[in-house]
C-alpha cells in the first residue's frame, strides 16, 4: 500500500510521515482477517465509497477504517462540489476525506473529473473554446490540489450510451468538442499528475455488449495512438435488472489484454443473504483470476447510506453487522474470520479496540478548540491512546480530559482519569490551539486499546 503525503503548502511533512508510518505499520500488523488486509495480501486494495458527512459518526468510522484500504469520495470530488463557480474551488469536504483516509494509511481513487452529470449549471451554456478551456482548468484544479495524492483517478465518467448503438452520449462535452473531448481530458490530466493512474470509468459494460465493445474500441485506439489511459474502471452496480454477467470475468480480461489495469470501482449488488454472497464471491474470483485487475471498490460502507438503500446492496448492514456477503468476500480474498469465526474483529470476544474521530469545536481567528472523541469496539477497554499531527505552524497551549506527550508536532495523548469504556462508550479529550497562520485541520491516527 503506498502512502502519500500531502502538497507541502498543506502538510505538517514531517509529521505526517511520522503518523503515516504508524497507521501503515498498524494496517500491516493486522491479519488478515479484514477485507482490506486480505485484498493487500493479494496484491489487491479494497476500497469503498466514503460521504464526508457520516465520517463524524463512530460505527462508521470503525467500520470504515477497520475494513477498507481505499477510498473513493461518493460526491465530494465532483465538478458541482468542488468549482460551483467558475475558477472558485473548494475542496473541504474532498479534504475532509483525504485527510482521514491518509490519517488511516488508506490510499483514495479519485471520481471524478469529466462527467456530464452532477455539473454546476455555468458549465452548459459555455461555447465550445470556453468549455474547453474550463474542461481543462477543472481538470488542472483538482489533480494540481490533490497532486501526488490519488492512486487512480476516474478522468471521464459515463460517455457512451446503453442500448444496442455504442454511441457516446449526449453531453455538454461531447455536443460541443466531440469525440476528441475525451482524448484531451485523458493529455491534460497526463500533465496535470503524471503519478495517477488515469481510468476511463462506466456502467454497463460489465459483461459484452454493444456499450462495452464501444469503450473496448476506444481504449485499444487509445492504445494504438498512444493517448495516455492506464486503466478502465467497471462500475458494477447490479439488482435484478441488472444482473451479474457470466462473462464478466471474460469481459475484464480482454480490456486488460489490451494493456491497461481494470478496476471494479463501485460494486454493489442488490439483495440478501446466500445469493446475494454468491454474487459478491465472483466478482472478487473475477478480478483475482485477472492479474492487472488491481483492486475494487464498493458503493458504501452500510445499507442504510446506499445510494440504492432500499435494494441492500452492500456487505454491512444498516447496523453495521456484517452480511453473509461479507464473509464470502473475505474468504474469497483469502481472508479468515468471517461472522462468528474466533479473530473476527466484527465479533464480541476479539480484544481491545478503540476509534478517534476529530471534530473542530470551537474557532476564532487565531486559534481553535478540537476535540477527539475516543469510542471502545465490541469490547470494555480499560486505557487508550492516539496520536494527533498538528500542522508545523500550530501549537497546542492546552490539553483537558487526557495526558500528552510530544515528539515534533505528533501529539500522543493518554487518559488522565477515563480510561475505563464500556462497550461502545465513549470518551473526548480536548485542546486548544494557535494558528499561527495555519488553519488546516490537524489529522488523528490509529487508536489503540487495552
Ligand atoms: O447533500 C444534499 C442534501 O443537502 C440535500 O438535502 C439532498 C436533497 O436531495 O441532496 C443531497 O445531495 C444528494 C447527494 O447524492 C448526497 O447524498 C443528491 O441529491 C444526490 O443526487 C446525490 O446522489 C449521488 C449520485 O451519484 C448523483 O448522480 C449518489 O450519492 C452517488 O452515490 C451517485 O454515485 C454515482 C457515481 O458518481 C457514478 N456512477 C453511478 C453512481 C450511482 O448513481
Amino acid at each position: 500500500m503506498s502512502m502519500i503525503v500531502r502538497r507541502l503548502s498543506r502538510a505538517a511533512t514531517a509529521g505526517l510521515v511520522a503518523a503515516a508510518a504508524l497507521t501503515a505499520a498498524a494496517h500491516s500488523a493486522e491479519a488478515a482477517d479484514t477485507l482490506g488486509s486480505a485484498a493487500v495480501g493479494q496484491g489487491r486494495y479494497f476500497g469503498t465509497a466514503v460521504a464526508a458527512s457520516h465520517l463524524g459518526e463512530s460505527d462508521y468510522a470503525a467500520t470504515l477504517d477497520r475494513e477498507f484500504s481505499s477510498v473513493t469520495p461518493e460526491n465530494e470530488m465532483k465538478w458541482d462540489a468542488t468549482e460551483p463557480s467558475r475558477g472558485s474551488f473548494t475542496f473541504t469536504s474532498a479534504d475532509r476525506i483525504v485527510d482521514h483516509a491518509q490519517s488511516q494509511g488508506m490510499d483514495v481513487r479519485g471520481h471524478t473529473l469529466v462527467w456530464h452529470s452532477q455539473l454546476p449549471s455555468w458549465v452548459s451554456p459555455l461555447g465550445a473554446q470556453d468549455l474547453r478551456t474550463a474542461m481543462n482548468a477543472h481538470i488542472n484544479g483538482l489533480m494540481g490540489h490533490y497532486k501526488g495524492e490519488i492512486h487512480s483517478w476516474d478522468v471521464v465518467n459515463e460517455a457512451f450510451q446503453d442500448g444496442g448503438s455504442g454511441a457516446r452520449r449526449s453531453s455538454p462535452f461531447q455536443d460541443k468538442l466531440g469525440d476528441g473531448f475525451i482524448e484531451e481530458a485523458f493529455r491534460t490530466a497526463r500533465a496535470a499528475d503524471p503519478a495517477a493512474k488515469l481510468c476511463y470509468n462506466d456502467y454497463n459494460t460489465d459483461g459484452v455488449n454493444a456499450k462495452s465493445n464501444a469503450v473496448y474500441d476506444m481504449v485499444k485506439d487509445f492504445k494504438s495512438r498512444g493517448v495516455p489511459i492506464d486503466c478502465v474502471g467497471f462500475q458494477s452496480h447490479f439488482n435484478s435488472n441488472s444482473p451479474v454477467p457470466s462473462d464478466y470475468r471474460h469481459n475484464l480480461q480482454r480490456f486488460a489484454d489490451l494493456g491497461v489495469d481494470v478496476q471494479i470501482t463501485e460494486l454493489d449488488i442488490e439483495g440478501s443473504g446466500s445469493a446475494q454472497a454468491a454474487d459478491y464471491t465472483k466478482m472478487v474470483e473475477a478480478c483475482l483470476a485477472v492479474s492487472r485487475c488491481t483492486g475494487m471498490t464498493v458503493w458504501g460502507v452500510t445499507d442504510k447510506y446506499s445510494w440504492r438503500s432500499g435494494g441492500t446492496p452492500l456487505l454491512f448492514d444498516g447496523d453495521y453487522n456484517e452480511k453473509p456477503a461479507y464473509g464470502a468476500v473475505l474468504s474469497a480474498l483469502g481472508g479468515s474470520g468471517g461472522p462468528g469465526d474466533p479473530g473476527d474483529p466484527g465479533d464480541p470476544g476479539d480484544g481491545a479496540s478503540c476509534t478517534a474521530t476529530y471534530t473542530r469545536t470551537a474557532d476564532w481567528s487565531s486559534g481553535y478548540n478540537g476535540q477527539v472523541t475516543i469510542t471502545a469496539g465490541a469490547e470494555p477497554i480499560s486505557s487508550w491512546t492516539a496520536t494527533v499531527t498538528l500542522p508545523a505552524q500550530q501549537s497546542v497551549s492546552s490539553l483537558w480530559n487526557g495526558t500528552p506527550t510530544w515528539s515534533g508536532n505528533v501529539m500522543t495523548v493518554r487518559p488522565s482519569w477515563n480510561g475505563t469504556l464500556a462497550a461502545g462508550a465513549s470518551t473526548s479529550f480536548g485542546f486548544t490551539a494557535a494558528k499561527n497562520g495555519s488553519d488546516a485541520a490537524p489529522t488523528v491516527g490509529t487508536c489503540t486499546a487495552s
